[in-house]
């Protein structure tokens, strides 16, 4: 089997299928859904995301310069597929999905979604209009996260949150662990090394042994 060139298209999967709130300098707030959305540099900490300038949303974010990526988890997924199905113009996205607004830190007129285990505050630097959807291209200004999901260091443990993926039109919770950054050049603890030493140990004991055996 071979295979098949298509025309361009958007194929990069799995993404993350973020809630993204804003608010507007009228009091009005609003959450919709963003596929199109990643991290863009470490320091500063800068993401994207990208809408299509239609939404209800796009005039919040363009005009407030701000907004907030609300992170989704398997509790939230019904209500992140609802936020990017219905529009703020017909309803009350927050009272239909019964998600609070939490102030955010850093922001002025964009509140958070309590609900999600963390959220990150965004101030629009830069918009490009790439076609039909305009990136907006944000720094980072805060990001609030989940007590609940802090160690005993106070290290988040975010993938004890549920947090859900999106790929090609199905929400997917994220499945088992299959390794950590960097595990595939990273020597094996000192532990596991030693069991394995052992073992040779033990079997080139045991091979002696059977040597001397064989001898007698
Ligand atoms: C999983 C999912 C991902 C989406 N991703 C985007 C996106 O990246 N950009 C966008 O403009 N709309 C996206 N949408 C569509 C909007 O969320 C949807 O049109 C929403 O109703 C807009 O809300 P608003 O009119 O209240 O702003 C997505 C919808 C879903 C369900």
């Amino acid at each position: 089997m071979g295979k098949q060139i298509w025309k361009p298209g958007n194929m990069l999967y799995p993404l993350p299928a973020v809630m993204v709130s804003a608010g507007d300098r009228e009091g009005n707030a609003n959450i919709l859904t963003v596929a199109w959305t990643g991290t863009v540099c470490t320091n500063p900490p800068m993401v994207y995301i990208s809408v299509r300038p239609e939404r209800y949303s796009y005039h919040m974010i363009e005009e407030s310069g701000e907004f907030v990526i609300n992170l989704t988890t398997e509790k939230l997924a019904r209500a992140a597929d609802y936020c990017g199905v219905r529009s703020g113009r017909d309803v009350d996205k927050w009272k239909e999905c019964g998600l609070t607004k939490k102030k955010a830190s850093t922001l002025k007129y964009a509140p958070a979604v309590e609900e999600a285990p963390v959220n990150i505050e965004c101030r629009v630097v830069r918009i490009e209009k790439l076609g039909s959807h305009h990136m907006f291209l944000a720094e980072v200004t805060a990001v609030q996260a989940e007590e609940a999901y802090l160690d005993e260091r106070g290290r988040l443990d975010l993938n004890r949150t549920g947090l859900i993926a999106y790929s090609h039109g199905e929400y997917l919770g994220l499945g088992r662990k299959i390794g950590t950054f960097g595990y595939s050049v990273r020597k094996k603890s000192a532990e596991p090394q030693r069991d394995r030493r052992q073992r040779g140990k033990i079997k080139r004991g045991k091979q002696t042994i059977s040597g001397k055996k064989r001898k007698h």
